[in-house]
């Protein structure tokens, strides 16, 4: 009888107890070094179970600084603690990355308070927006209690369709008698109020909690206790937790790319068949991390950005190290004429260039050249597993001759 192909792999040991317990998507309940920020959103938040209206509140931080996580924890206890003692609270949270736009932010908070044997759906296209808001209104008077309507990612709706949907919802209370409410907006991005109308900046930040980035011992400590539900006794090598942790700290102190580590490095070393993650499983899982984020960011970029990129990395093939801007433009300048593009001017290259820069793909540094005035220093800055020449070439059939060995010798780069 012939084996199933699943027999080995089954029976092989498995370094993880829970592998969910290192997702994104899992909600702790506990959370490290969040004590404060805890405590601030709950104090706000209790005024919900004494029936009153909590105030509005904007909270900030860079990517993977736990407010998502903070604020899930904080409603479901609220919630918890409402039904416990007899406290109709609700919690609804949106996230307005995915779901874009004022009305479908909307319709979505409308529907979702939905009893299960009701049918009637607000459409998801077709009604103006006044008639949307004022079925949400009468859904939630007709339930009653207190609202905390949670807008997670609220900058990106608000720099794509401006503070409509804020306006509004944090109006509704005046249309509002038997039910309240109260929004949390969370941003990434610390500067986004700037994007508000100063009434709806007023009326939104009552309250403003900022999520300061974690140091490497926060981090520390977040990935120990995470892998210990996650993970085998043993599985860890020593100095596993820390390197994550130090990697992730310089990563702006992103909780979410510790924990991508964590898992990537145990993934990897399950599948050689090591009893435990070492330390080269973290090193070899930062770069195929890197090289996962980075080369969707290549392939997308424009054709013109594109050759920029190609410029630098034909010239340092060649050898070079460093280059001026100016020579990035002449090779840029040479290859536009090889592929049949017209070339843009100096001036525009100079932005690709802080473009790519900002990308991360190249550094462009201004280096001071004595009465020469000042010029830029470029280096491409790829992780090495990425084969560069080979996304543009793969994702722009026309680029493609630029990395052909012909070329190369007839431009003698
Ligand atoms: N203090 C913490 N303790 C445990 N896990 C945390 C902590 N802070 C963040 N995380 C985890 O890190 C990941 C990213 O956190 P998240 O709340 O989504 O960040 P943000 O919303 O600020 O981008 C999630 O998996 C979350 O559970
Ligand atoms: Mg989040």
């Amino acid at each position: 009888m012939t084996g199933n192909i699943f027999d080995e792999a089954l029976e092989r040991a498995t370094l993880f107890r829970n592998k969910e317990h290192l997702r994104h998507s899992f909600r702790p309940s506990h959370l490290p070094h969040r004590d404060r920020e805890v405590e601030q959103l709950s104090f706000n938040l209790l005024e919900a179970l004494r029936g009153q209206i909590p105030s509005n509140m904007i909270l900030y931080g860079v990517t993977g600084a736990g407010k998502t996580a903070v604020t899930s924890f904080v409603c479901n206890q609220l919630v918890e603690k409402g039904e416990q003692i007899g406290r109709s609270v609700h919690a609804i949270t949106v996230n307005c990355r995915q779901i874009d736009t004022q009305y479908r932010v909307l319709t979505h908070l409308g529907n979702s308070l939905l009893e299960d044997h009701e049918v009637d759906e607000i459409p998801f296209t077709g009604w103006p927006t006044d008639r949307v808001l004022n079925e949400l209104v009468r859904r939630m008077e007709q339930r009653q209690g207190v609202y905390i309507l949670v807008l997670d990612e609220i900058d990106h709706l608000v720099r794509k369709a401006g503070d409509d949907l804020l306006y509004n919802l944090t109006n509704l209370n005046s249309s509002l008698n038997k039910a309240r409410c109260c929004v949390i907006g969370i941003s990434n991005d610390l500067k986004f109020t700037d994007f508000l109308d100063p009434r709806v900046r007023s009326r939104l930040g009552q309250q403003d909690v900022v999520f300061n980035p974690y140091v490497a011992d926060h981090l520390r400590d977040i990935l120990v206790e995470r892998a210990s539900s996650a993970l085998r006794d043993d599985a860890l090598d020593e100095g596993v937790i820390e390197l994550c942790a130090a990697l992730a700290a310089q990563e702006h102190g992103d909780a979410r790319c510790a924990l991508d580590l964590l898992r990537v490095s145990a993934e990897r070393a399950e599948m050689e068949g090591s009893p435990m993650v070492g330390m080269h499983h973290v090193r070899a899982a930062q770069s195929q991390i890197e090289a996962d984020q980075i080369t969707p960011v290549i392939r997308s970029l424009p054709s013109q950005q594109k050759l920029v990129l190609a410029a630098v990395l034909l010239a340092e093939r060649s050898g070079a190290k460093g280059i001026q801007t100016g020579e990035v433009y002449d090779i840029y300048d040479q290859a536009c004429l090889h592929v049949g593009k017209s070339s843009l001017t100096p001036r525009r290259v100079s932005m690709l260039i802080s473009n790519l820069d900002m990308l991360g793909v190249i550094t462009a540094r201004t280096v001071s050249r004595g009465r020469y005035g000042r010029s830029k220093e470029i280096h491409s800055s790829l992780p090495p597993n990425v084969d560069a020449e080979r996304i543009i070439s793969e994702s722009d059939d026309d680029l493609a001759p630029l990395f052909a060995a012909t070329y190369r010798r007839q431009t003698r780069l």
